[in-house]
């Protein structure tokens, strides 16, 4: 399977694709499921979840299927109720702000508190078995925390940072709490089947260096190397963190996930250059601009040329978006982006 061959650094006859967020709302018949479900009802359906995790799969040659949950499903089991509104997405009622809220927080135990995620991705795997690899995910801690503080998505990430600088203790405890619960449901994933493994860190960006190496790296680097030796690849996606990728190939990943803000090849050259490059380098994803696919079917070609051209045929290439994929995406061209990268010659 070459999504595989790839995360490892070996060659491969076509550059494997798949894309964050390739189940979802720009697919009609996601859509139609949606009209009588919510999302967190088919998250918690098996049947159903792994129905809308093949949905893409049916339309597209993807090289790989993505579970069909979300980053703050464990957050439940750990007793940090939250909900989907239907315009602002996810909702945490109960924010923890001070030591007094982090009373009752658990670690999650996956089996007790997410047995439908586990089923889904058993009866997913026997669907893919032999034709692609299935990703699990989890959120990387500070991306989960900024929700479980904020409440919500944040534009300013105000209150999570004064968290950071005013309350340094409940924050590290939090962050414990979460990086013990991400590392136990990873396992549980590749337990129940998973055959690569993503941690999307989506908000650091809000972040400068010097917060994200003392505050943040340290978390996401116990979360990586306690997944390290499950014998699955690990992706290490740090939305919006660009400017600081020598950083993030410090907290760990076998595969470095780039979003759009810097070229594939200057991201590459940096990731070569830091201390914890492996022999060879790091794979990495990326990089088109999600919102590209937006635009006539060949300027998405054109783009993603640059992008291919830029990875120069080198082993250990995935192509992805930098960043998910939004409902006003044609399905058309999503088909056509797939078709392209894989009609490109390789080495
Ligand atoms: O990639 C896939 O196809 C797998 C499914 C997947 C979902 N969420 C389903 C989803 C994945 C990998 C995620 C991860 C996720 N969830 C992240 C990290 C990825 C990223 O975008 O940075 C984050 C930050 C979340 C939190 C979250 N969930 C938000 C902010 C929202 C609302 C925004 C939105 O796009 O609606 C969700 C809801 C959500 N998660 C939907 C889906 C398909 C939309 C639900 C709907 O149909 O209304």
């Amino acid at each position: 399977m070459r999504l595989l061959e790839a995360c490892h650094r070996r060659p491969v006859d076509a550059t494997p694709i798949w894309l964050m967020r390739q189940a979802g709302r720009y697919l009609p018949e996601y859509r139609a499921i949606k009209e009588k479900l919510s999302f967190i009802e088919m998250c918690k359906d098996p049947a159903v979840a792994t129905e809308v995790t093949l949905q893409p799969l049916q339309r597209f040659e993807l090289d790989a299927a993505i579970v069909f949950a979300d980053i703050l499903l464990p957050l439940e089991g750990m007793g940090i109720g939250f909900r989907f509104s239907r315009d602002d997405g996810p909702v945490i009622d109960h924010t923890v702000r001070s030591a007094a809220d982090l009373e009752g927080v658990r670690v999650v135990e996956p089996a007790r508190d997410v047995p439908y995620l586990l089923e889904t991705i058993r009866l997913v795997r026997a669907e893919v078995e032999g034709k692609v690899p299935l990703i699990g995910f989890a959120g990387a801690p500070f991306t989960l925390a900024s929700y479980v503080v904020e409440g919500a998505h944040s534009r300013h990430y105000a209150e999570i940072k004064k968290l950071m600088y005013g309350d340094p203790q409940t924050y590290a405890r939090l962050m414990d709490l979460l990086t013990d619960s991400i590392v136990v449901y990873l396992q549980a994933q590749v337990e129940a089947g998973a055959q690569v493994l993503q941690v999307f860190d989506s908000w650091v960006g809000c972040l400068s260096p010097y917060d994200y190496e003392r505050l943040v790296l340290p978390w996401s680097r116990r979360v990586l190397h306690g997944v390290s030796d499950l014998g699955v690849p690990v992706i290490h996606f740090a939305n919006g963190a660009s400017s600081m990728l020598p950083l993030v190939a410090r907290a760990g990943g076998d595969v470095v996930g780039i979003d759009w803000h810097i070229d594939l090849d200057e991201a590459w050259r940096q990731l070569d250059e830091t201390a914890e490059s492996p022999s060879g380098g790091f794979a990495v994803q990326g990089n088109l601009d999600p919102i590209a696919l937006l635009g006539p079917g060949a300027e998405v070609e054109a783009r993603a040329a640059d992008v291919l051209a830029r990875a120069r045929g080198r082993v250990g290439h995935l192509f992805n978006l930098g960043h998910g994929l939004i409902p006003a995406v044609p399905p058309d061209n999503v088909k056509r982006l797939v078709d392209f990268v894989h009609g490109w010659k390789v080495g």
